[in-house]
């Protein structure tokens, strides 16, 4: 079984977009946090939210991807249950692989919410997810046309079925991305990467969008 070194530089390889890199650093954090409340493996629930979404810059077809990654992913040896839920995670799969499991449903449940939690933090003044509010997000949340192409239904159908209080997943998330906050490019403004945090947004919403059509 390849390591998380070898996962990470799988996913380089195939993702150059700096956006596309942190939100998968994003969602790896997030399932980190929730292997350890749920006292499952820390290491295989990360690697998975590393290389969800792998494949999604050279194959955005939604009917290419996580089914390209698949292949990849069986080719290096990676732990099969790492690569059902990462099918399970494009609907387009739901037939062949519906989210049954605790995997498939936590990595459900932290993939949209990353999206909203960054672009939440980014229209901060400082830009940063430190200190960010539970309420702040749900406010954005409600906000049409705020980050518009994460989609709110997942949100809540992630949560619920994963069986944690939205507020609470929201809360959770926050704690798990503010660990890496730097890597996130969400430690806040500075000159050298007010730059790179502001056109985050767009990214990760475009990402999101083409995700949920
Ligand atoms: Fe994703």
């Amino acid at each position: 079984m390849p390591t998380r070194d070898d996962a990470y530089r799988l996913m380089t390889e195939h993702v150059k977009n700096l956006n596309l890199q942190r939100h998968m650093l994003a969602v790896e954090a997030a399932m980190r946090f929730y292997a350890r409340t749920y006292g499952e493996d820390e290491e295989l629930w990360g690697i998975t939210g590393l290389l969800h979404d792998c494949d999604y810059e050279e194959y955005p077809d939604l009917q290419e991807h996580t089914r390209v990654l698949a292949g990849w992913l069986r080719e290096a040896g990676y732990d099969e249950r790492i690569i059902y839920a990462i099918l399970a995670h494009n609907d387009l799969n739901a037939e062949t692989h519906p989210r049954s499991d605790l995997l498939s449903k936590a990595l459900y449940a932290c993939d949209e919410i990353t999206g909203l939690v960054t672009a939440t933090a980014l229209v901060r003044p400082n830009k940063s997810i430190l200190g960010l509010e539970v309420s702040s997000v749900r406010k954005k949340m409600k906000t049409k046309g705020f980050a518009a192409g994460v989609n709110r239904e997942d949100i809540v159908r992630g949560a619920a079925d994963l069986g944690v209080d939205l507020d609470e997943h929201i809360a959770n998330v926050i704690t798990a991305m503010s660990g890496i906050a730097d890597e996130l490019g969400l430690a806040g403004t500075t000159p050298s990467n007010g730059a790179t945090a502001s056109s985050s947004p767009e990214t990760s919403e475009a990402h999101q969008a083409a995700r949920s059509e």
